[in-house]
């Protein structure tokens, strides 16, 4: 038995901030933002919340797929910032969706958030507990940025991605590689729940993303190809016979990076950070729908997917589509 993607769906907040825009309210630049990440632009939620979005990215996969509310078992949210503590973001999802009989809960691995999703899922299906799920990726970074850190603020973005994934006898998830390193989890981290009762000073500063841009990155050019290795190779493939690389749309530098390190075309990596910047958890899940109303998807194709981030965490799989 496999996992097989039978939908997606995504949703964008309907206000664009280009860099033009940020370069008027802080010191920046379209020249520094574009060469260093590739990243033109990118949505900032104003009405909309994670939840929201979230909605209406589950009601796309779920019309894509043409699977009804009644029939999904399970929804995991991969989020850093989902709207509540509690409830979660996946069962706000099921009320609004009307997901009776399904589970509900959020994970949080940072930018591998959906990764991690898709493989709980899988392990859900393949050991016969449920049938079909519905996972998404979900942020609004916007609200845990510092926007007094142009180092930071200029690159993230928010979004929402789904996906509705069922047990398939013929195709689907061929073979997935995830990990952690909690000792690495400070150079990129958002403490948010400080201590603020009566007998504790806080750091309001501490409420936002901080990031040691360089130790990450060197993290994700080495990670990231070998974990796409070993997930090929684990599918019983090579790199040549994947059709598509979605991976997480961090920096174009990293992706064309990984490219190079595989030894394959950067026409087989689309890109969607031009637009939308960096979505954590959301970022896949929006590229691959992207991909699959393009058209870019054929029945057959090979499809590695990668997320990596804070935590540290990572996670790729190799699908069949
Ligand atoms: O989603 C999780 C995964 N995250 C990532 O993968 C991020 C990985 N890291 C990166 O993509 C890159 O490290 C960044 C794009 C974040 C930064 O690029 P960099 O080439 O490492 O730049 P830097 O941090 O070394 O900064 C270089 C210069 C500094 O100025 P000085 O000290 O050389 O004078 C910064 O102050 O650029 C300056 N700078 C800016 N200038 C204009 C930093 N941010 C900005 C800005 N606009 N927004």
């Amino acid at each position: 038995m496999k996992t097989r993607i039978i939908g997606t769906g995504s949703c964008l907040p309907k206000t664009v901030v280009t860099n033009d825009d940020l370069s008027k309210i802080m010191d920046t630049s379209d020249e520094w933002i574009s060469s260093r990440t590739g990243i033109k632009e990118r949505h900032l939620a104003v009405e909309e919340t994670t939840a929201s979005m979230s909605i209406e990215a589950a009601k796309r996969a779920m019309e894509n797929a043409n699977v009804q509310a009644q029939e999904i078992d399970l929804i995991i949210v991969g989020t850093v910032s989902a709207d509540f503590v509690t409830p979660s973001c996946a069962c706000e999802v099921q009320a609004a969706i009307g997901a009776d009989s399904a589970v509900a809960f959020d994970i949080n691995a940072a930018c591998s958030g959906f990764m991690f999703a898709l493989n709980i899922a899988d392990a859900y299906i393949r050991a016969g507990v449920y049938r079909t799920a519905l996972i998404l990726g979900a942020e609004t970074l916007s609200k845990i940025i510092d926007w007094e850190d142009r180092s930071t603020c200029v690159l993230f973005g928010d979004g929402a991605g789904a996906a509705v994934v069922r047990a398939d006898e013929t195709c689907g998830l061929l073979a997935f590689d995830q990990g952690s390193d909690g000792k690495k989890g400070e150079v990129l981290a958002c403490p948010g729940r400080t201590n603020n009762n009566p007998l504790v000073k806080t750091d309001r500063t501490l409420r936002y993303v901080h990031m040691d841009g360089q130790e990450v990155y060197k993290f994700a050019v080495t990670t990231v190809p070998a974990s796409l290795q070993k997930t090929i190779e684990k599918a019983g493939l090579t790199a040549a016979d994947i059709d598509y690389f979605a991976l997480h749309q961090a920096n174009i530098r990293i992706i064309q990076s990984v490219s190079k390190r595989l030894h394959v075309s950067d026409d087989k990596f689309p890109i969607s950070l031009d637009h939308c910047g960096n979505i954590s958890a959301a970022s896949v899940p929006i590229l691959l729908d992207e991909m699959n109303r393009k058209g870019l998807l054929k029945p057959g194709m090979k499809v590695a997917l990668s997320g990596f981030g804070g935590g540290l965490t990572w996670a790729s799989a190799v699908v069949e589509w």
